[in-house]
Order: C-alpha cells, then structure tokens, then sequence
C-alpha cells in the first residue's frame, strides 16, 4: 500500500464529497443520515477546493485519493467569497421547509442558508482547515503530515496563524490535534477550536 499526498485537481472533486461524506459522522460514515450524498460537503469541502484550489492537497493510497486536507487562508474573505461565488446557487435547491432524513441534514440545509459565519473569537487565527481521511488511511502518520503540509503552504503566504473546529464527540480527532500542535483556543458547547501560530 503506497500513500502519498499531492496537490489537488479538479477531477478530485467527486472523491473529496465521498470522503466528506464516509467521515462526516463524528469521524464515522454519515450516508445512512443523508438523502442527499453530496449535502454535507457542500457545506464542509467542496467550497474550499473549488475557491481555494491552492490550499488543497490530496491523500492517495495506490494513487487513488483516500483524503484531503483543505479551507481558506483568511476565513472573512472566504464568507464573502463563498457568498458571491458558492451559497447562493445551493440555496433553491434545498428548502428550509422541505422534511430532510436527519437532524443532521436539516442542520446542513440550514448552514447552506446562513452561509459561512466567522466567528469572532477566531479571527486572531485568520486560516481555517478542515481534514478528513478514509479508514485504510488513518493512524499510519499521514494527517501528521497534511498538517505540515497545509501549514507549509500557510507559511509560505505569510498566514500568521489558524484554527479549526472539532466535535466534542469526536474524541479521535480530539486527540490527533492536540498531537499535531493544535492548542485549544475556545471551547464551545458541542465544539472545540483549536488554533496553531505559524512562524514565518
Ligand atoms: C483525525 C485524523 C485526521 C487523524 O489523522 P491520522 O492520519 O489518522 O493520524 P496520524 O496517524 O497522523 O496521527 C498523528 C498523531 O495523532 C494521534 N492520533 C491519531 N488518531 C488517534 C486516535 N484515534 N486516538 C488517539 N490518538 C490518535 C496519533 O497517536 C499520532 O501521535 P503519535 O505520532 O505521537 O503517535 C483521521 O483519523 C481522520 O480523518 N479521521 C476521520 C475524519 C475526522 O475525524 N476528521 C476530523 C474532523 S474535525
């Protein structure tokens, strides 16, 4: 089994939704929970590869991708860019009325609706990431590496630092920021944000 990790092109698209998908309950395969299969990356990865090709690098296992690291290098930019240039075209497509198969689709439709919010405790932490890999993937060392590589990136943009936010219930991927380098930075009811300065 080789992995390796690469940069992003566009006919990744597919996989990166598939991947959003299989590890979008709590690290777990969230497809019993969605009528729609690509709803959840809508919201969670395809805007960044799409907006920010630059920032996306691809996990291949036998050169097939199997994960990805991806978000933007300044989240107030990415709220306006994802508002003129993703949310609006989605928003017919998925009413607020309309009965979802999940308390979790409901949730994403109503994301969708309001759009990607920074939050205003992060913004000392302008990046933001999201990474998900599949799991013939994980524990072998290879989201260590797409950290280092996404933050690589960051450095080489002069990007000062960034966060991302974690389920609490996610208590794997807990573990792996708090071993990548990640500190926690807020501490919200359902979530952690954790945060990493970047030394250029
Ligand atoms: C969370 C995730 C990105 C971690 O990537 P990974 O390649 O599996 O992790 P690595 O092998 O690089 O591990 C790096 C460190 O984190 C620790 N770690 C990783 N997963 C862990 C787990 N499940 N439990 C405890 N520690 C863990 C490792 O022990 C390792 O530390 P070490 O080098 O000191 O041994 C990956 O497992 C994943 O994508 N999971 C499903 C989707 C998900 O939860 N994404 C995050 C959403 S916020």
């Amino acid at each position: 089994m080789e992995l390796a990790i690469r940069s992003y092109h566009p006919s990744d698209l597919v996989s990166i939704y598939n991947i959003c998908l299989l590890t979008g309950n709590s690290g777990k395969d969230a497809s019993h929970l969605f009528n729609d299969p690509n709803l959840l990356g809508h919201f969670y990865a395809a805007p960044y590869a799409v907006l920010e090709p630059g920032l996306c690098f691809i996990l291949t296992v036998d050169k097939k991708p199997c994960g990805y690291i991806l978000g933007t290098q300044n989240s107030e930019n990415f709220a306006v860019n994802s508002e003129k240039h993703w949310f609006p075209v989605l928003r017919p497509q998925y009413p607020l009325d309309k009965k979802y198969k999940s308390a979790m689709e409901s949730r994403i439709v109503q994301l969708i609706h309001e759009g990607y919010k920074p939050k205003p405790g992060l913004l000392n932490y302008p990046a933001h990431l999201h990474i998900d890999i599949l799991p013939v993937a994980q524990r072998k060392g290879m989201g260590r590496k797409m950290i280092e590589t996404f933050t690589g990136k960051l450095r080489s943009l002069n990007v000062p630092a960034l966060h991302l936010e974690v389920g609490k219930q996610n208590k794997n991927a807990v573990l792996f920021y708090q071993k990548a380098g990640f500190e926690i930075i807020h501490e919200y009811e359902f979530s952690i944000a954790f945060g990493m300065k970047l030394e250029n």
